[in-house]
C-alpha cells in the first residue's frame, strides 16, 4: 500500500515536472519559417520567401554569419490590402528583390532604429549606391519604415535571440526600384517573353550588378559573398 502510494506520488511528481519542462529549443540554427509559423498570420510572406528561396538563404545564413539579420514581416492582411495584381505584376526576379527588401544584414534590435543612419542597406541591393533605399525614422516608440512609395509602422517585436530580429509591419514595404515610376510599363524586352530560356546565363547583364557592385563597393563579407553566390543560382 505505502509502495504503491509512493508510486503514485513518484508518477504524480514526474507528469508535473515533465509537464512544466519546456520543451528544448529545436537544436541547430534559427528557422525564419518556424518563427513565422509559430507567430501566425505570416502565410502569405512565408510562402514569398519559400518561393524565392529566400528562407533557406536567411536559415543559411543565420547558421554561417555572426553578423545576423533583422526582418520585416508583414502579415496576411498586409498582403490583401495591395492593390490588386500587385504581387502578379512582379517577374521572378522582382518577387526576389521584394522579399529581400524585407531584410536587413544586421541584427538591429529596437532601441538601435533610433540611431541608425539613413537609407539603411537591405539584401535587395546597396543603399550606398542609390539601390533600394529604406529610411526608418523614429518617435518615441514610434518606429516608421518609409520606402520613398509607403511608409510602414513597426507594430511589434515578433522574434529577437541577439542574432535575428523579426517585426511585424503594418504594410508590405514597397520598394521605390520597383514600384517608383507611377505605372511606368518596363522597358519592352528585345524579345518576346516567350523566346527568352527560362535559364538565364549567369553572365545576362541584369543578372548581377547588384550584388556585384555591392561587393565591390565594401570589404566582401562572407554575407555577401553568399548572397552573391546565391544570387547567380537563381
Ligand atoms: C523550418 O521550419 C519549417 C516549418 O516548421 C519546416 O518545414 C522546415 O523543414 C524547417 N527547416 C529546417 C532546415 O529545419
Ligand atoms: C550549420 O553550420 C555548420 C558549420 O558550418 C554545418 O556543419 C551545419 O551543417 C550547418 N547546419 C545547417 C542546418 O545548415
Ligand atoms: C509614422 O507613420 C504614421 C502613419 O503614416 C504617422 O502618423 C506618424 O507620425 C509616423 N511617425 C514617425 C515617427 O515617423
Ligand atoms: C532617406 O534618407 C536619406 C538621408 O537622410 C534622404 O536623403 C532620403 O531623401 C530619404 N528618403 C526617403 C524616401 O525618405
Amino acid at each position: 500500500m505505502r509502495k504503491q502510494l509512493f508510486s503514485a506520488f513518484f508518477f504524480l511528481f514526474c507528469s508535473i515536472s515533465s509537464a512544466q519542462t519546456p520543451t528544448p529549443a529545436p537544436s541547430g540554427p534559427t528557422n525564419i519559417t518556424a518563427v513565422l509559423e509559430k507567430a501566425g498570420q505570416f502565410t502569405t510572406f512565408i510562402k514569398l520567401m519559400k518561393a524565392t528561396q529566400e528562407a533557406d538563404q536567411i536559415n543559411t545564413q543565420l547558421n554561417n554569419s555572426n553578423q545576423g539579420l533583422t526582418v520585416f514581416a508583414p502579415p496576411d492582411n498586409a498582403f490583401t490590402n495591395l492593390k490588386a495584381g500587385t504581387l502578379n505584376s512582379l517577374t521572378d526576379q522582382e518577387k526576389v528583390q521584394l522579399v529581400q527588401f524585407h531584410i536587413l544584414p544586421t541584427f538591429i534590435p529596437m532601441s538601435q532604429f533610433q540611431t541608425v543612419s539613413n537609407p539603411l542597406r537591405t539584401q535587395a541591393g546597396n543603399s550606398a549606391n542609390g539601390e533600394f533605399p529604406l529610411n526608418v525614422t523614429t518617435s518615441g516608440n514610434q518606429v516608421n519604415v518609409t520606402t520613398g512609395v509607403n511608409t510602414a509602422s513597426v507594430a511589434n517585436t515578433i522574434y529577437t535571440d541577439g542574432q535575428l530580429a523579426v517585426y511585424q509591419v503594418d504594410q508590405v514595404l514597397l520598394p521605390l526600384d520597383l514600384f517608383g515610376a507611377p505605372a511606368a510599363p518596363a522597358p519592352a524586352p528585345s524579345k518576346p517573353e516567350k523566346v527568352i530560356p527560362a535559364k538565364a546565363p549567369a553572365t545576362t547583364s541584369d543578372d548581377t550588378p547588384a550584388d556585384a557592385s555591392a561587393a565591390t563597393a565594401t570589404a566582401v563579407s562572407f554575407g555577401v559573398a553568399l548572397i552573391a553566390a546565391m544570387s547567380i543560382k537563381l
